[in-house]
């Protein structure tokens, strides 16, 4: 896309989510606790048309880099997403997500009677499977509503 034809403003420095799937990115806000509430500052781009996707979303946040578990979250909801670190409006690091083989920690098991929900020092632990992810202990699967189970 060429310059006149940017959407959303390039950014100082901060992380650009690139290539998300057209319509995930505010699941992708969600799995990084923005609600806006906190002040960051935020742009976001729904449904851009894209050779490769057809439709993507991008999210631009300033001044913030992700935690692996957050990218490994976002994975599963945007399996093709690019992490761009930028620093001084150029991209200084580019990494392809990595779907992990399962997430420890993150997401909340929404079954009460679990293990991991109980008053029991058990980290919660999800396989990561194409349909979604699996609770380890109590076999519960999360499919597109992963989003609002994070811990
Ligand atoms: N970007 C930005 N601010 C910058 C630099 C880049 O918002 N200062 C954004 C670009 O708009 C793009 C993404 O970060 O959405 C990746 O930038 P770049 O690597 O320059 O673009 P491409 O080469 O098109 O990326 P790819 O090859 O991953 O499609
Ligand atoms: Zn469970």
């Amino acid at each position: 896309m060429s310059d006149q034809e940017l959407r959303v403003s390039k950014i100082r420095s901060g992380t650009v989510i690139d290539h998300v799937p057209g319509g995930q990115a505010l699941r992708v806000l969600a799995i990084l606790g923005i609600d806006g509430t906190g002040g960051e500052t935020v742009s976001v781009a729904m449904n851009v048309p894209s050779d490769a996707m057809g439709a993507k979303d991008i999210v631009k946040v300033e001044d913030r880099e992700l935690s692996q578990a957050e990218v490994d979250v976002i994975s599963l909801i945007a399996p093709e997403a690019t992490i761009n670190i930028v620093r001084d409006f150029d991209v200084i690091e580019k990494n392809r997500v990595v779907r992990p083989d399962s997430v420890v920690g993150v997401l909340q098991c929404p079954n009460a009677n679990c293990i991991t929900t109980e008053r029991e020092p058990v980290q919660s632990e999800f396989t990561v499977l194409s349909e979604g992810v699996r609770c380890v202990y109590c076999d519960t699967l999360l499919r597109e509503d992963i989003a609002e189970h994070i811990g």
